[in-house]
């Protein structure tokens, strides 16, 4: 990207972040001398920070970020968010409404191009997940720290969870918990699964190739894959599906100076 300077009005870009699509695009505007804030909602320990400005926690809602936007007189969001984080999408896209402020949402492409796509059992809610998996005794578990709670009808199954941080809630005595932070291989998830005697993979759509070494190893292993489906991303919001397509709407809202939505 070249250099592009200030917004029209002298106020950042915004990006929610909380991904590796984030920090990217955080650099990518930085060194292209764009003002950018980065926003985290403070959820994990030890964040992986961007560059530039970075400021943590929740806005309060709609209505509290839109406060925030014509505050820091921001000149265009960019909802760079995990593609399972639907409120604060929702928030950004509702705020986007209630100020004027252009929002594009970078959201990376889901799994259901996978080769293997066609062979799992897709679900959209994790009491379905629990559902198509009745007689599954050793599930591997990765659907995320704050979903685990969803999974404790199988409180006396050898389930391994594995999260980026720790949990929560209490897991039961029966449940193995592994701390790890990807990327993954898929010679190191062919043993941790088999190590496991998984009967079933259990995880969530997140798209990717940094977490999508399991689904190789699950394929090569013949364990059953349960996906969960994507939340729908807010209605009327402009989508791109990576970095460099996310700087080029930052680029168009910064040279046409507009700041509408
Ligand atoms: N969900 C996942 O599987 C997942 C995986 C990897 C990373 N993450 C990251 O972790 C963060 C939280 O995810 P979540 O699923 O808990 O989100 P969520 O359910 O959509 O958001 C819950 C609330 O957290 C606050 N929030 C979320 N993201 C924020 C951000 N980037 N900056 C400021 N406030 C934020 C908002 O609070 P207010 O209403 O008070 O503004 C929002 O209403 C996100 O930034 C996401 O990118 C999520």
């Amino acid at each position: 990207m070249s250099r592009l300077g200030s917004g029209s009005q002298g106020g950042p870009v915004l990006v929610l972040g909380g991904t590796g699509e984030a920090r990217r695009l955080a650099a990518e505007l930085h060194a292209a001398g764009v003002p950018v804030l980065s926003s985290l909602a403070g959820r994990v320990s030890r964040p992986a920070l961007p560059v530039g400005e970075v400021r943590i926690g929740g806005f309060g809602g709609p209505a509290g970020l839109a406060d925030f936007l014509r505050t820091a007189a921001v000149v265009g969001v960019v909802d760079a968010t995990h593609p399972f984080a639907a409120r604060i999408s929702a928030s950004a896209a509702e705020a986007a409404l209630l100020t004027g402020v252009p929002l594009v949402r970078l959201e990376r492409p889901g799994w259901r191009g996978h080769p293997d796509a066609g062979r799992w059992t897709w679900v959209p809610d994790a009491a379905a997940a629990l559902a198509a998996a009745p007689d599954a005794e050793r599930p591997f578990l990765t659907t995320g720290r704050q979903s685990l709670a969803e999974y404790l009808p199988w409180s006396e199954r050898a389930v391994l969870a594995r999260v980026v941080d720790p949990p929560e809630v209490a897991l039961p005595p029966r449940w193995t918990l592994l701390l790890a932070r990807g990327p993954y291989e898929v010679a190191a998830e062919r043993a941790l699964i088999s190590g496991h005697r998984a009967d079933v993979l259990v995880t969530k759509d997140s798209g990717g190739a940094l977490t999508a070494a399991k689904l190789t190893a699950a394929a090569e292993l013949g364990v059953p894959v349960v996906v969960l489906e994507r939340p729908a991303p807010p209605p009327g919001v402009a989508l791109v599906p990576d970095v460099p397509a996310a700087a080029r709407a930052v680029r168009r809202w910064l040279t046409q100076g507009s700041t509408r939505f």
